[in-house]
This record gives structure tokens, C-alpha cells and sequence, in this order.
């Protein structure tokens, strides 16, 4: 028996966030075990991807373990890697509640959490306890009241306590609730950023980790290309896309209404499948294998999954699917992939 899916409708009458609270709470209590089931993968799962060794393609998005405080839990589950934050570099509450809303009937999840983030202090103290054997990614982002003009600052903050704790970094430009963030997408803004990362990089000695960036699914199809060549002149090690989206059209009818009197936030589950996969394919074509990609966005079965390893994405990542599905689903995922 599924236990998560007999609770759903108990832990779906909880508001979003008292959920992912008490979520996060068993989750502790879970890592403080003595010991807890370990993982068993496939040998035909593993893949190499930007110079890092994976047990499986399969991977935790960033934005639910945004403090890293449960990843002894997301490598017994059966997670490959865990992208963790995003981090910024000092503390922030986020948006004022509610700011994360879910839609069951259509796999939804609207939300406007506007990197409440520990501060990477903390987070960086915390990691230095991780578990072996579990990729970990530092999803880093910037202070919302700093500038657009010092982001890249910000960044770099984040990155020297961060970086020497992760196995891979993402810059995350993408998030639709940090007011201008999305402009660092821009070439003109993107080239200075990776750049002077790329320039930290080197002078803390870690030019062989990989460096990331995520998208937005929001793009033209004209600056995607633009900012696929920016990413291969620039040195970064691969793309990940993408993050939500604030397109609206992408659920129908009634529910749009709905959708739009909960307010502004970027919207992420089943119905961004479509967009997401039309954005990745646009990027893995002006890619032509120069950088790798990691599939994300709209991802709930090993269908989906198998399709993008299939248009060439070197890795996947899903976070939707699982709050309405629950952790079997990994289990689910990675018996029908190939
Ligand atoms: C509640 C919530 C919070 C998120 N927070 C972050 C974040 O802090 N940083 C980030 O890069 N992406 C964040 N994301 C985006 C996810 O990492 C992912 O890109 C997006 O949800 C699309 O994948 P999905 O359809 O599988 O959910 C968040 C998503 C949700 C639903």
C-alpha cells in the first residue's frame, strides 16, 4: 500500500506550507534514525554528466530542500542528486503568506516563496555534515533588496561559502519572484555574471566543479538560442531547464480563473510539461551536444522522464510531481526507465 497516497487527502486539506512544514518535521525525524533503507540502483541507471558520476538520471529540483536539512532522506529514497536552495547569500524571509498554492485535479503547484532562505552561513554549516554517496548541487541566488547592479556580488557571496560544499553549483536567473531577476537571462546581463563566477571559480581553486545555469521556460525562442551561445563562449559546465513559469495560458477554463485570483507566482507541474519540453528541445538544438542539459519542468512519470533522456537531456528533475504523487513515485520512475 501506498501510505502517501491513503494520506493525500489529509495532508492535502492542510494549507501548502503547514503540509511541507510537517512534511520536513517526520522527514528529521526520519534522518535521525539509526540507519535507513539504502538505495538500490540498476547499474544501467548510472550516467556520467559534466565530469560527475550519477547512480541514477533522476534528481530533487531545487526549492524543497532549500536548507539541505533532509538529504540522508532524499538518497534513501532513491535520488541520484539533490539540487539544494536556492541559497541566497544572506538571510530573507520570502514573500508574505500565503505564497504557495496547489491544484490537485490538474497536478498545479502555483508558488511565490521569494527565497525565504536561511542565509548561506547556515546552509554552508549544515552541508559539511552531508551524507557520502549522494550528488549535491548549491542552487545559489541573490538578496531581494540587492540591486540588479550588485547581483553578481551577491552570487559570488553565496558561491564562496556554498561551493566547497556541493558537488556542482547552479546559478538560478530564472525564479519569477525576485523583482528583475529574470533580466540576468538577458545576454548583455548574462556574460559579465558568468564571467566574473567563472573568474571565482579559478581563484578559489575549483575550476574542475561544474558550474550551472537555470532557465526560465518564459523565453522567445530567438533569445533562447542567444543565450545558449552566451553559455558555451562563457565556459559554464551545462544548462538546466527550467524553472516556472508565469505564462498563465498554460491551464484552461475555470481553473485559469482560479489560478489567477490566487495572484502573481510561477506555476510548475503537469500543465507545464508541454512548455517546458518545447523550450528544452529549442535549447538542445542550438546546444548541438556542446553543454549538457538537465530536463526540468512538468516531469511526473518515467514516460516523461525516458522522453527527455531521450531528446538529450543528460539528467532529470522533478519536484511537483512529487508533493502529489509522494515518494513511491521515485521507486515508479525508475523501474520504467530504460
Ligand atoms: C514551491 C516551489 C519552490 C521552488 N523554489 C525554487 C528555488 O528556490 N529555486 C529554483 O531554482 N527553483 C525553484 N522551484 C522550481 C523547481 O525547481 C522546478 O524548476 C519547477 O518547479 C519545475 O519543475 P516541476 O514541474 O517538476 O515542479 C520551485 C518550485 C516550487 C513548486
Amino acid at each position: 500500500m501506498d501510505l502517501y497516497r491513503a494520506l493525500r487527502p489529509l495532508i492535502f486539506r492542510l494549507d501548502p506550507e503547514t503540509a511541507h512544514n510537517l512534511a520536513f518535521r517526520l522527514g528529521a525525524v526520519a534522518c535521525a534514525l539509526p540507519v535507513l533503507p539504502k538505495p538500490t540502483h540498476a547499474a544501467s541507471l548510472r550516467r556520467t554528466a559534466f565530469g560527475l558520476d550519477f547512480p541514477t538520471p533522476l534528481g530533487l529540483a531545487a526549492g524543497l530542500d532549500k536548507g539541505a536539512t533532509l538529504l540522508p532522506l532524499w538518497k534513501s529514497l532513491g535520488f541520484g542528486h539533490v539540487e539544494i536552495g536556492t541559497v541566497t547569500p544572506r538571510p530573507q524571509p520570502g514573500n508574505p503568506r500565503p505564497r504557495l498554492f496547489r491544484f490537485p485535479e490538474v497536478g498545479l503547484i502555483l508558488n511565490r516563496m521569494g527565497f525565504n532562505s536561511e542565509g548561506a552561513e547556515v546552509v554552508a554549516a549544515r552541508l559539511r555534515h552531508r551524507p557520502a554517496g549522494l550528488i549535491v548541487g548549491g542552487n545559489l541566488g541573490k538578496n531581494k533588496e540587492t540591486p540588479e547592479a550588485g547581483a553578481l556580488d551577491d552570487y559570488r557571496a553565496a558561491y564562496r561559502l556554498i561551493a566547497p560544499q556541493v558537488d556542482y553549483t547552479a546559478l538560478n536567473v530564472s525564479s519569477p519572484n525576485t523583482p528583475g531577476l529574470r533580466n540576468l537571462q538577458a545576454p548583455e546581463a548574462l556574460k559579465p555574471l558568468l564571467a566574473g563566477m567563472l573568474d571565482l571559480r579559478r581563484e578559489m581553486g575549483l575550476e574542475r566543479q561544474p558550474l550551472l545555469l537555470k532557465l526560465a521556460p518564459d523565453l522567445a525562442p530567438e533569445d533562447l538560442d542567444a543565450i545558449v551561445e552566451v553559455a558555451v563562449a562563457s565556459g559554464i559546465s551545462g544548462l538546466i531547464a527550467t524553472n516556472t513559469t508565469l505564462d498563465r495560458g498554460v491551464v484552461a477554463g475555470a481553473l485559469r480563473t482560479l489560478v489567477e485570483s490566487k495572484g502573481a507566482g510561477g506555476l510548475s507541474g503537469e500543465p507545464l510539461k508541454a512548455k517546458a519540453r518545447d523550450v528544452r528541445r529549442r535549447i538542445l538544438a542550438a546546444l548541438r551536444g556542446r553543454l549538457p542539459l538537465v530536463a526540468c519542468g512538468g516531469l511526473g512519470t518515467a514516460e516523461d522522464v525516458q522522453g527527455a533522456l531521450d531528446d538529450g537531456a543528460a539528467l532529470a528533475q522533478i519536484y511537483s510531481a512529487l508533493i502529489f504523487e509522494g515518494p513511491a513515485l521515485i521507486s515508479r520512475i525508475h523501474q520504467g526507465l530504460r
